[in-house]
Order: structure tokens, then sequence, then C-alpha cells
């Protein structure tokens, strides 16, 4: 009896154990992988530039779209623009109608090719430039709410830019929702309509 006690009182322990480790290897791979706010810094505070990038959703696009009033001159069409936001905010917002704290939004520049491979007319994507991103964060930027990293090809890290700056305050006075200029993003401008119509 004593001897099957002291070996049930061990494997219940042994159990106990057991289900703590994994509760709290659970609890650290939940940190590690903070839906919430996915994005991962140095000790210094650089942004790690995200490995995922090409995973996420796709928001919207613009050809040669610039802050300067110069004319579009077909002969220098500027730059392919794509928006994409990192999926797990995304998923939120569809939820919510707004954008979480942690949210990540990038901007690809691509160079832009004309007569490449088959094509006779028009513009194709060229290589990519750079990567800029806006990451939501009120505990980071208390003042601004967000801020911008930008990431030139090969990359690994980047500094947030030095606030104020005029990046975040055409962002902040022009933008349609939250900083973010949802008022080019169909997919997203429909949602907010979505939403709106819901309250
Ligand atoms: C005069 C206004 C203006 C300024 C200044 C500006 N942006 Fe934007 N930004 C825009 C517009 C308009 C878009 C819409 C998408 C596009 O440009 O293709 C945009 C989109 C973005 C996006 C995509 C997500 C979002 O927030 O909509 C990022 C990232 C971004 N800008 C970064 C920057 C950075 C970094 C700077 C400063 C170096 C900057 N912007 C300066 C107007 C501005």
């Amino acid at each position: 009896m004593k001897i099957s006690t002291g070996i049930f009182s061990l494997v219940t322990s042994v159990a106990i154990g057991t289900a703590v480790l994994a509760f709290s290897l659970h609890g650290i791979a939940q940190d590690d992988t903070n839906s919430a706010h996915p994005a991962l810094f140095t000790e210094n505070g650089e942004m790690q530039r995200p490995g995922d990038l090409d995973e996420w959703i796709f928001l919207g696009s613009t050809l040669g779209q610039g802050y300067n009033p110069a004319m579009f001159d077909p002969d220098s069409p500027g730059m392919f623009q794509v928006v994409r936001m990192e999926p797990a905010a995304y998923l939120q917002f569809i939820d919510t109608g707004e954008f979480p704290d942690g949210a990540m939004f990038s901007l690809d520049f691509y160079g832009v090719e004309q007569g490449a491979s088959v094509t006779k007319s028009g513009y194709t994507m060229g290589e990519l430039m750079l990567t800029e991103i806006h990451l939501k964060d009120a505990e980071r930027f208390p003042e601004s709410g967000f801020n911008f990293y930008m990431f030139p090809p090969g990359a690994q890290t980047a500094e947030p830019l030095d606030l104020p700056n005029d990046c975040v305050t055409c962002h902040t006075t022009d933008a349609a929702h939250d900083g973010v200029f949802t008022q080019f993003y169909p997919a997203a401008r429909q949602r907010l309509e979505q939403a709106a119509a819901r309250d």
C-alpha cells in the first residue's frame, strides 16, 4: 500500500511537474509569437526585418504616387508602391473595424520596367528598392501612437525614425483612418464602411 501510494504520488508529482513545465513552455512560446505584438526587436530597440513579409495581406498599390506636385511623366513613371498588412492584425481589423495596437503595415517600393519579356506597352515590376514599415505601438510611441522603420534591401534591422518627423505628421493629418491611408486601400475601405454600418 505504502509503495503504491508512493508510486501514485510520484506519478502525480511527475504529472503535475510536466503540466507546470508544459504550461510555462506554452507561456514562453506565446510570448515569442505574441500575435498582438508580432514585431521583434534587438536589445537596443531596433526592429528586426519580419521574415514573413511576403505572406502579409495585400491592401493597395500605387504607381508614381508622389507628395510633390510634379507632372506624371510616362517615360519616368516613378515606382510601384505596394502596401500590405501583417495578417494577425488584419484578422483583428476585420473583426473589430479597428487596427489593434501592435499592427504593422509595409510599403514596398519596386522599380518600373518597360518592354521586359513579352510586354509591348505599360509597366511591369522591377527590383525591390526599399521596404518601409509602419508600426502602431502606444507604448513605444506615446505621443504619436505610431512610427516608421526603413529597411533597404538586405537590411535585417532598422531604428525607428526620430520623432517628430514629416512622415508621422502627414499620416496623422491626411490619412483616413488611424494614421493609415485606408482611402487608397479598397478592401480596407470597404471593411471600414461595413464596420461603421454595424455600429
Ligand atoms: C505628404 C504625405 C505623406 C508623407 C510625408 C509620407 N507619407 Fe507615407 N503614405 C502617404 C500616402 C498617400 C500613402 C498611400 C500609399 C502609397 O503611397 O502608395 C502612404 C502609405 C505609407 C505606408 C503604408 C501604410 C500606411 O500607413 O498607409 C507606409 C509604411 C508609409 N507610407 C511610410 C512613410 C514613411 C516612412 C514616410 C517618411 C519617410 C512617409 N510615409 C511619408 C503619404 C505620406
